[in-house]
């Protein structure tokens, strides 16, 4: 309901920081945050990626050095992805198995870390391990093979949650991976162990440098359409989440992030259930690229377009800017 002018005249209200502060409709704090980490063989080593400025690998070590920062900056969850080594690739990414893999490594070496101090969510696909780039097994014609993919997945899942991690986070799209992760999950008296489900992964444009820095970029051939959501979709989207929170989801992601905000909208009305966002690798770097050029202030528009994903709906976001974020939120 709103008053004619000018009776009510809406810049009141805007006309000094208290009363902007006052009325402030939506709050971002570094407990909105979900840091995704890259981790890479070696001990002290830390990598740059070219295609994401400002973000590294890091050998196990580090990473548990980034863990406790992200205690210290009040982040409480952290995302890790491993560049697996060339040679523990191959067709069946069979290294997602393996107890010792990069992984449950990093894994471990947080919780001695920092305990439970931290959040450990872990990705659930197979690209990282696949000689061909892909997330799931391939049949004679370079298809993904839906059922046995899931089981390695339900394998991969265990393996993580064995490690120690917190949340299992499927990206791979595969069908009905989340209700076999969770029967398998109860099955071995892992009751409390969440999933986020990747539950809208759109076919992106944006993933290239994920695919750069966990290197699997340059194994990929073809596309992962017929697996990966078409752009165009959004009454899908929710079909997605549906079916993901009926096979126990504890929370549900979209991603990319900015371009599809209108999805996370849609999901949170229709749902209500805890809905987070992916600003993935593509979008960070724009807006690197957009600072880099002088086109805008590097820090108004991290906490804008993080402010955004608040805005529409989001528990939260997991973006490359999380240290940044939450040094600027901290003061
Ligand atoms: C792996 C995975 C991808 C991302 C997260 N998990 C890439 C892909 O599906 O090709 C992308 C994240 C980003 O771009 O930051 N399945």
């Amino acid at each position: 309901m709103t008053g004619l002018f000018p009776d009510t005249r809406l810049r009141r209200t805007r006309a000094s920081g208290w009363s902007r502060a006052l009325h402030r409709e939506t709050v971002l704090t570094p407990a909105d945050l979900i840091w995704p980490l890259f981790v890479t063989e070696g001990s002290g080593v830390e990598e740059p990626i070219a295609s994401l400025p400002g973000v590294s690998r890091w050998s196990v070590d580090g990473i548990a050095a980034r863990a406790k920062e992200a205690v210290q900056l009040g982040i409480p969850c952290i995302a890790l992805f491993p560049n697996t080594q060339p040679d523990r690739r191959s067709d069946d990414g069979a290294e997602a198995l393996n107890p010792d893999n990069l992984m449950c490594r990093a894994i471990k070496a947080i919780r001695d870390a920092c305990g439970s101090d931290v959040g450990i969510l872990t990705d659930v696909a197979l690209d990282p391990y696949t000689a061909h780039g892909q997330d799931g097994l391939l049949d004679d014609a370079g298809y993904v093979v839906n059922d046995p993919t899931v089981e390695v997945l339900v394998g991969q899942a265990l393996n993580q949650t064995v490690a120690g991690a917190d949340i299992i986070a499927p990206s791979d799209m595969m069908d009905g991976r989340i209700g076999s992760i969770r029967a398998a999950l109860e099955g071995e008296g892992h009751v409390n162990v969440q999933i986020m489900a990747y539950a809208a992964k759109y076919a992106s444009a944006f993933y290239g440098p994920f695919r750069d820095a966990v290197g699997s970029g340059g194994l990929l051939k073809g596309d992962k359409k017929s697996y990966q959501m078409d752009p165009a979709n959004g009454e899908e989207a929710l079909r997605e989440v549906a079916l993901d929170i009926s096979e126990g989801a504890d929370s549900v992601m979209v991603k990319p992030g900015l371009p599809y905000l209108d999805i996370v909208r849609r999901v949170k009305e229709r749902f209500e259930v805890p809905t987070f966002a992916y600003q993935v690798s593509g979008e960070y770097a724009m807006i690197e690229a957009a600072a880099a050029a002088g086109a805008g202030d590097r820090d108004a528009l991290v906490l804008e377009t993080l402010m955004s994903f608040k805005r529409a709906g989001c528990t939260g976001v997991l973006t490359y800017h999380s240290e940044h974020a939450a040094k600027l939120l901290n003061g």
